[in-house]
């Protein structure tokens, strides 16, 4: 099987003479192309935002664009707080030029002049690269006041991200930018309008800003040319669960099957029973879902998603029980508490698959699962009830046997670990 990897954001990974090429194109950009260009080119490449949601970043620029504002911001959102998602990290430790180039060329093209660079609190390594390239790129006359004469000033600073998965959402971000809580607050307003101090600000994903430079050096119809009609362009993955687990560069559209064996080598277990193809905020695929192709459309079809491009798999004799009670741990750890459905939703999930898992589910217990889908069906401010609710709905269509089974009484494995956690 051959395996498809793709260099657009990585074609210069490990050439330390290319770490500057990036603002080759910056100067191009600042000098012979106006930023009401620069918006169309993005819109025309199709490139949509890789921090989940896959959200056409064309039209999040025109929006800030638009604004009239004398004052305007760039975020590049780079929390990367879900499990098994390495993907900025390795971009912003190892190509650092290239998300700043990608910056410059943003906040010129929307208007804005200060942005900041929000990485996990953990990533000191990222933040050490970052500093050093920002230091860096000052020097060289790339960021500061009046960019190579151009006219354009910007500033650029690195941000701690805040602590937690919910950490990471946009609206959170903000806040903990401005010195509150990072938690969500209510959207509308969107960034795009009254963003960081109320005031219009462009938030992209660190992957997603690494895209801009390629596209403007080669073209939107290059980038076109590059993977999916639903997707253009590479996706850096986030490989779990496999022999060789790591991030790795391919066109949209490779199929699943062709990344975990071709690209990862297999699983690393026996084998595989379920795979989350878009990290816990995705929903589980099967061993018959294994020709889908990776892009945005086709895996919402299946009812999953791309979601932040992380893979897990689990293994052949892996209790979907189990598998799922440890997601919904994650899921109701992490609630920031904000919003009913939410915070009683998550724990009802947990509470519901420990009593599976312990043997210890009541003879409605299916009853109060479908209460729960219900509860966490509404509104809330970042959706974090829900994607735990789909992780969940899932597994209990996907196997549904061994849930059944459960409700008579516990497997082994389940068995096991309650009396040996
Ligand atoms: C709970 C939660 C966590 C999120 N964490 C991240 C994150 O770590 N990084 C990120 O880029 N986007 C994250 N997002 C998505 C952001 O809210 C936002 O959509 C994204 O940064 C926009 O960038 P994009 O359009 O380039 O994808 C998260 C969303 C939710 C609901």
């Amino acid at each position: 099987m051959s395996s498809v990897h793709k260099r657009v954001l990585l074609a210069d990974l490990g050439n330390p003479d290319a770490s500057l090429r990036p603002y080759e194109t910056v100067k191009h950009v600042l000098r012979q192309v106006s930023p009401a260009d620069v918006v169309r080119c993005i819109a025309d490449s199709g490139l949509r935002g890789r921090g989940g949601a896959g959200f056409p970043a064309g039209i999040k620029w025109r929006a800030v664009a638009q604004e009239l504002s004398d004052i305007k911001y760039i975020v590049a959102n780079g929390a990367e707080g879900e499990p098994g998602t390495y993907k900025d990290r390795y971009l912003m430790k190892h190509l650092p030029h290239l998300v700043i180039a990608g910056m410059i060329i943003a906040a010129r093209a929307v208007g804005a002049r200060k942005g900041y660079i929000y990485i996990h609190h953990e990533a000191e390594d990222c933040m050490a690269a970052i500093r050093a390239a920002l230091d860096e790129a000052r020097r060289l006359g790339y960021l500061g006041e009046d960019i190579l004469g151009s006219g354009f000033s910007l500033d650029l600073d690195v941000h701690m991200a805040g602590v937690g998965y919910v950490a990471g959402e946009e609206t959170a971000v903000l806040q903990f930018i401005e010195g509150k809580p990072a938690m969500p607050r209510a959207k509308p307003p969107y960034p795009t309008t009254k963003g960081l101090w109320e005031k219009p600000t462009l938030v992209n994903n660190v992957e997603t800003l690494a895209n801009v430079e390629p596209i403007l050096r080669n073209g939107a119809a290059w980038y076109r040319s590059i993977g999916t009609a639903d997707t253009p362009g590479t996706i850096l993955m986030s490989l779990n669960g496999v022999r060789n687990p790591g991030v790795y560069e391919v066109e949209a559209g490779t199929p699943l099957r062709e990344v975990i064996y071709g690209i990862g080598g297999g699983p690393a277990g026996e084998g595989i029973k379920a795979i989350l193809p878009g990290g816990y905020a995705s929903a589980f695929l099967g061993t018959d879902d294994l020709d889908v192709p990776l892009e945005y459309g086709a895996l919402r079809e299946r009812g999953s998603s791309l979601g932040c491009a992380t893979i897990h798999l689990f293994d052949k004799n892996a209790c979907m029980v189990e598998v799922a009670s440890k997601v919904m741990q994650f899921a109701a750890a992490e609630t920031c508490g904000q919003c009913f459905p939410c915070r009683k939703g998550t724990r009802e999930f947990l509470k519901l698959s420990l009593d599976l898992e312990r043997g210890k589910a009541g003879e409605d217990w299916e009853q109060q699962l479908e209460g729960v889908f219900s509860l966490t069906g509404r509104k809330t401010l970042c959706g974090l009830d829900k994607a735990a609710s789909a992780v969940m709905r899932s597994a209990y269509r996907l196997f549904a046997d061994e849930f059944a089974q459960h409700l008579r009484f516990t497997c082994e494995s389940c068995y096991s670990e309650a009396v040996h956690p």
